[in-house]
């Protein structure tokens, strides 16, 4: 069901399993300023939320965010067959079964409508088959002052399962909001991690909601940083 979080701008989401443990995942919808949506990261959808969405307005755009955040987008589009699909370089290979309408591409800023986007190049990550790029698009919603990001941070806090709470303890994640473990050691090209987390930081926003944990209402900016600390002020 989803959940508005502020104008134009709402959240569904979902369990969610990766290595056996409950991380949940979330799915951001933007009302666009041409009033069309635009869905991030889309979960798997059932009638409901298919009835609710469509109260909002019309899905002209869907966003394959990363390397991984794939797995229902053929399905929701099959429920939005009109709706163009972004993707990030690398997901035509991964899946070629996909029609992909554009490739998100450029590490410049650009808007959709009103809503800014970076891709943060040179992102690394582990999976089972071994080190691949996660290559994520973030966004800024700049009427309501939110970053939106998938799997560059998370934030796993006391409502996530006991199991996810303790593994968070162990790694030193706990309660804050921070990348993966996994990317201190597995991003290969930190040089481009750097500037893209450079040019993100100059976006003014407070609010930060990602594919995993808790949204962060409030001083999202500087709890961004922090995460980033030992990447932003080791010299490269
Ligand atoms: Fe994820």
């Amino acid at each position: 069901m989803l959940k508005a979080i502020d104008t134009d701008l709402w959240v569904a989401e979902q369990p969610l399993k990766y290595f056996g443990l409950e991380v949940g995942t979330r799915m951001t919808v933007i009302r666009l300023t041409s009033g069309k949506l635009m869905v991030i990261s889309p979960i798997e959808m059932d009638d409901a939320t298919i009835n609710e969405l469509n109260q909002l307005g019309e899905v002209i755009y869907i966003v394959a965010p990363n390397l991984y955040h794939h797995l229902f987008v053929a399905d929701f589009k099959l429920c939005y067959p009109h709706a163009k699909l972004w993707a990030v370089s690398g997901l035509e290979r991964k899946r070629p079964d996909l029609q992909i309408d554009y490739i998100i591409s450029d590490r410049s800023i650009h808007q959709i409508n009103g809503v800014e986007y970076l891709l943060v190049q040179g992102f690394n990550t582990l999976d089972t088959s071994g080190c691949s790029p996660l290559n994520e698009c973030v966004f800024f919603h700049i009427k309501s002052r939110t970053l939106i990001v998938t799997d560059t941070v998370f934030h796993f806090d006391d409502q996530c399962s006991p199991s996810t709470r303790f593994i968070a303890k162990l790694l030193g994640g706990y309660n804050q909001l921070r990348p993966s473990i996994l990317e201190k050691f597995a991003t290969q090209d930190k040089v481009k991690v750097k500037c893209s987390i450079q040019q993100l930081l100059a976006w003014d926003f407070e609010r930060v909601i990602m594919a995993h944990g808790s949204i962060i209402e409030q001083n999202g900016k500087s709890q961004f940083k922090a995460g980033y600390e030992w990447f932003l002020e080791t010299s490269l």
